[in-house]
């Protein structure tokens, strides 16, 4: 029988939403926080079938049935536990890991059971250092940002050591071989010996939602240090392109209100938490993924991605347009007045302060079209709208181009951007066409709607 590592199976558990998957077969409702229907597995009339989103669990009051996400695939399905991983695999876009052989396989569990060891190992190391005598500048670093030592204990905040290859010998004292030590991120090959990845550095332990640790951050104490933030590799515990750092503080308030604020850095969100702003988490790097959305959504029904004034730029902007589209759920934009970082704003206007800048949000379509409405202000005649309104509808078309699109939501975009831009819906439905018919390059009888098209857009035909 196939079988899949556990930690896939944990990531692809977080990823695959249960209301999603069982909305493909029972209509259901809001009801608090669950979800209720008609049970899919016994005939009955009055709803009795609940699905818990945050948990990841659905239950049947008149038959007793329930489980995660793979059983009810199984049950539905009617097919075995690992047909029932490379479907949900295969819909929320995650590859499949080569399949072990044999019941559950303990050398599987047993390195993800180590590697976790390690990184606990690890954390302790760290906050150790960071309380001793070679901690003293990171201490300092600390105290300069106005981190109170609450906030250091509570986010597990560490130094790692300067030495080369301290944390090497320490898990080596505890029995772990060096393939594994490499296999953690936390240890390196250097021609044969084993040194630390991170030395010398401000350490963030970045947790899974439950709060086991699985990578760190760390950040240099120099300018001359490069790079500024030197985060985990990929390993089996961590993937950059779905970690969701803070998610372990701020899950609860996030459950509770509904509303998720994604900043973007580490310090940003370190702050936050000490001024009780608790909904708030960031992604690691720059571009927010499906993955990440996947996982807010399952705590959150609106997001609000929160840029630095310099970075709310095209791209992030143009990204998370198209994520918009694409995902079911409410992504709005906010952004930092010019040149306050939110760490520096929390700590001069508080929580509440902060509040008020997550207020003034709008959704993603929304903030692109003023943002584009107001770089064209300087020609503010019919030109310089003519200009944003086809820079917009370029945007739109290619986001639209980038996924299958819900065809309810596409009805409610356009009906938006009627409502921004005053093209009438009739006009957009036709330019969307065209643009889908560019898309399609191969056939000769899209050429003479490709000419129209770009010829529309303003660009020389090629
Ligand atoms: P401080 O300078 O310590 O206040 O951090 P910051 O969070 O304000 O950093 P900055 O605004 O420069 O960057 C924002 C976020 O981008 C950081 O928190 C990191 O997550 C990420 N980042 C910045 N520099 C680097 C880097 O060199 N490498 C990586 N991997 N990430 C970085
Ligand atoms: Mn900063």
């Amino acid at each position: 029988m196939a079988l899949y590592p556990q930690s896939f199976l944990d990531d692809l558990r977080l990823q695959a939403d249960i209301v999603t998957v069982v909305q493909d077969v029972v209509a259901l409702k809001r009801v608090g926080n669950r979800y209720s229907g008609l049970c899919p597995f016994h005939g009955e009339k009055t709803a009795s079938f609940s699905v818990n989103r945050e948990q990841g669990l659905f239950y049947c009051f008149g038959c007793q049935v329930g489980g995660n996400v793979f059983k009810f695939v199984e049950l539905h399905e009617k097919v075995s536990f690992p047909e029932a991983v490379k479907l949900l695999a295969n819909r929320f876009g995650m590859p499949l890991p080569e399949p072990t052989d044999g019941g559950h396989d303990p050398a599987v569990d047993s390195e993800r059971e180590a590697l976790l060891k390690m990184h606990e190992l690890a954390t302790a190391l760290y906050r150790e250092t960071l309380a001793g005598a070679n901690g003293r500048r990171g201490r300092q670093m600390l105290e300069d940002r106005g981190l109170t030592a609450a906030t250091i204990d509570r986010l597990q905040l560490g130094f790692a050591p300067p030495g080369r290859d301290l944390l090497a010998k320490q898990l080596r004292q505890k029995g772990f071989e060096l393939p594994l030590m490499l296999r953690s991120g936390l240890v390196m090959d250097r021609d044969g010996t084993p040194v630390d990845r991170f030395r010398n550095r401000l350490m963030i332990p970045i947790a899974r939602e439950g709060g086991s640790i699985v990578a760190f951050g760390g950040r240099s104490m120099d300018a001359e240090t490069q790079p500024k933030y030197l985060n985990s590799p990929e390993t089996p515990l961590f993937s950059k392109s779905r970690a969701v750092y803070g998610l372990d503080l701020a899950r609860q308030k996030i459950v509770e209100s509904r509303v998720v604020a994604v900043v973007e850095g580490y310090t940003d969100v370190v702050m936050a938490h000490q001024y009780g702003a608790t909904n708030v988490v960031s992604i690691l790097g720059t571009a927010m993924t499906e993955q990440h959305v996947g996982i807010l959504r399952r705590f959150a029904d609106k997001i609000v991605l929160l840029f630095d004034a310099d970075t709310a730029g095209d791209t992030a902007v143009d990204r998370t347009v198209e994520l918009f589209l694409t995902q079911p759920v409410e992504i709005a934009i906010a952004s930092m007045p010019e040149g306050v970082d939110p760490d520096e704003y929390l700590i001069e206007h508080g929580a509440e302060g902060f509040q008020k800048v997550l207020d003034t949000a709008h959704d993603a379509l929304t903030y692109k079209w003023r943002q584009l409405s107001r770089h064209f202000a300087a020609e503010h005649d019919l030109t310089g709208r003519q200009k944003a309104v086809r820079e917009y509808l370029d945007l739109l078309a290619s986001a639209r181009g980038s996924g299958p699109i819900d065809p309810i939501r596409w009805g409610q975009v356009l009906a938006r951007v009627n409502r921004l831009t005053d093209m009438p819906v009739s006009d957009l439905n036709q330019m969307f066409r065209i643009f889908a018919n560019v898309e399609n390059r191969g056939s000769v009888s899209a050429f003479s709607n490709r000419t129209a098209a770009l010829a529309w857009l303003g660009r020389p035909l090629s």
